[in-house]
């Protein structure tokens, strides 16, 4: 995730454009840059940093020009170096781009681009589109149509806005990610979200994918990508510039929980070709001489690595998932340089997962992390690392990140599979990836459809919540307690279901709600635990598909679309996700900033 803005109109830009990005810095926070244009050239301004290190850089300096964009960035390929931030200029620097998204085919374009001629500056995918209007540009009837033929080439998720030197245009299209155009009386926005022209105007266009603008001083003009006009509708947004980073949503946390299909879709993106998976650094034959693997991981990354856990085990890999503040004294057994340390981690800052990563490269073992932030310790003391790309998580409690983590794992635990001797992916992985294209999808249709508010409300003032699941629910129903736990201050456990006999039992009363989660592996069993709960006089909460047993039994049901087991799991955490958040909006917790806790925990 990433923040654009670009702006047309009378009086200087910059400032706006700075402004903008303020209000953007949610979407990443790594590097930011400007490029204006001035008739002398675009000028571009960019570094690594915060919004507010380019902010400063220009005080003194401020470039005049009416036309401009603006970036700022999460980086999804390359360091967040000066090199890297965006805008990103041509060869000849005719053309500036600012991009959000991730150019899949970026590597064939750049091979056929340098075949021609063009010199690369940056580790970036967004490099190659500066590079492709310009090359288009050489011998194009008119600029509208090099823009179109350039963004046709794109293959993956993109919104992106250009500048071409001496013309008081914006250039800009989308394609998987969000772009909005903002209308003032004597001034155009495009951006990223709505927030970052909030303060002039609140008249907006949502585009639609395969949308392409040109924004002029006189006016807009909107086609799709075969040249035909086309109109949207305008709208009119009503939201307090202040509270706007949350858009229409309360507090952050149901906004990353309701932007999870698109979080799950960049994490997706580009990882599967030919039904087969393809990590990044992780080519055939990365893991060949792999024997065993540990995990390491605190809260909800660790719940994520026990997801993970549960695969390779499945899958014929010796793993064992390792809370990471005890790694150090667990003991694991010999870690030898055939020994691949994970290392789970969102902010890639959390000193016990650090501590587990350096004592591993230390005892020799090969070691990569997981995590959401390029720029982290985590990434830069692994050997390799292996992004999620769910964008920046504002809420202390870990939602959106978790599912990206558990769909990354996965793709790496099948990744293994494929590589370690005497290891086998499953048997139905050919429909196991199918079914990851239709996640993003099933979530919205969580999000869409879900009772939990109602079934919060039903179980207020109970004595305690108990979530149970076996095989990967067994992780989800931990993460589900943990969620709940954290934001509502009330007691929650989650066992795996066939513990509950073995003691936690004794605490069942009607007090004691138990959400069961049922994925279609070893559903018999699970529902035979719930019930054994029921005849205690514990209410039932099926978190199941439409006709699945356990919803005749239960007493209420949570609905999850039919789907694989190894991502039913994800759909069902949806749905904790926002019982829990109902549960806390309905005791008024400060749901974003809990009590005691912190989004990233950097001591031991
Ligand atoms: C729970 C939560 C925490 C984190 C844990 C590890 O919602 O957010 O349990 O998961 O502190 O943090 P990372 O993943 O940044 O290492």
């Amino acid at each position: 995730m990433c923040g654009i803005i670009a702006r047309v109109g009378d009086g200087d830009a910059i400032r706006k454009l700075v402004s903008g990005l303020e209000n953007l810095e949610y979407r990443g926070y790594d590097s930011a840059g400007v490029a204006v244009q001035n008739g002398s050239g675009i000028s571009v301004y960019k570094r690594s940093g915060q919004v507010s290190e380019l902010k400063d850089a220009l005080v003194g300096s401020v470039p005049k020009g009416k036309v401009g964009i603006g970036h700022t960035r999460w980086s999804t390929h390359g360091p967040p170096t000066d090199e890297n931030a965006h805008p990103h200029t041509s060869q000849t620097d005719e053309v500036a781009v600012v991009h959000n998204g991730i150019i899949e085919n970026y590597a064939e374009l750049k091979a056929t681009l340098s075949e021609a001629g063009h010199e690369f500056t940056s580790d970036t995918d967004t490099e190659v589109i500066p590079h492709l209007f310009e090359y288009y540009l050489e011998d194009a009837d008119d600029i509208e149509s090099a823009f179109r033929r350039t963004v046709r080439d794109l293959e993956g998720s993109y919104a992106v806005a250009a500048l071409v030197d001496g013309v008081h245009a914006i250039y800009a299209a989308r394609q998987g990610s969000p772009l909005i155009l903002g209308l003032d009386d004597d001034e155009y926005y495009l951006a990223s979200d709505v927030p970052a022209f909030l303060d002039h105007t609140d008249d907006v266009v949502y585009l639609e994918d395969g949308d392409m603008v040109v924004v002029e001083p006189t006016g807009v003009t909107m086609t799709d990508l075969a040249g035909t006009r086309i109109d949207r509708d305008v709208e009119h947004v009503d939201w307090d510039p202040e509270e706007a980073g949350k858009g229409e949503y309360d507090h952050y946390m149901l906004k990353e929980i309701h932007t999870q299909p698109n979080a799950l879709s960049n994490t997706i993106e580009g990882r599967i070709q030919d039904g087969e998976v393809r990590l990044e650094s992780f080519p055939e034959g990365t893991f060949d001489d792999v024997e065993d693997v540990h995990l390491v991981a605190c809260g909800t990354s660790y719940h994520a690595a026990m997801y993970c856990q549960q695969q390779l085990a499945d899958a014929g890999i010796r793993a064992q998932a390792y809370r990471a503040s005890e790694y150090v004294d667990a003991n694991p057994g010999p870690v030898t340089e055939d020994t691949l340390v994970v290392a789970v981690t969102q902010s890639g800052e959390t000193a016990d997962t650090l501590g587990a990563l350096r004592q591993a490269k230390e005892a020799g073992a090969q070691v990569v992390t997981v995590t959401n932030v390029v720029g982290s310790t985590a990434a830069r003391t692994a050997d390799e690392a292996l992004f999620i790309r769910a964008g920046p998580e504002i809420g202390v409690a870990a939602t959106k990140t978790f599912s990206s983590q558990a769909v990354t794992l996965s793709l790496l635990a099948i990744r293994l599979a494929e590589d370690v001797p005497g290891a086998s992916p499953p048997d139905d992985v050919a429909a196991l990836l199918d079914d990851v294209y239709d996640l993003p999808q099933h979530v919205d249709q969580v999000l869409k459809t879900s009772d939990a508010r109602a079934v919060a409300d039903s179980y207020m003032d109970s004595q305690s919540y108990f979530f149970i699941g076996r095989g990967l629910n067994n992780a989800v129903a931990k993460e589900g307690a943990l969620k709940f736990k954290e934001i509502t201050y009330e007691h929650a456990e989650g066992f795996a279901s066939g513990e509950l006999k073995h003691g936690p039992l004794a605490l069942v009363t009607p007090d004691t709600p138990v959400f069961t989660l049922f994925d279609g592996a070893g559903d018999g069993k699970t529902l035979k635990n719930a019930e054994e709960a029921q005849a205690r006089g514990a209410p039932i909460v099926a978190v199941a598909s439409e006709d699945h047993a356990g919803v005749d039994v239960a007493d209420d049901h949570l609905e999850i679309p039919d789907t694989h087991p190894v991502w039913a799991g994800l759909l069902a955490n949806v749905q904790l996700q926002l019982v829990s958040y109902h549960a806390a909006q309905l005791l008024d917790r400060p749901i974003d900033k809990p009590r005691n806790l912190a989004k990233s925990v950097t001591v031991e």
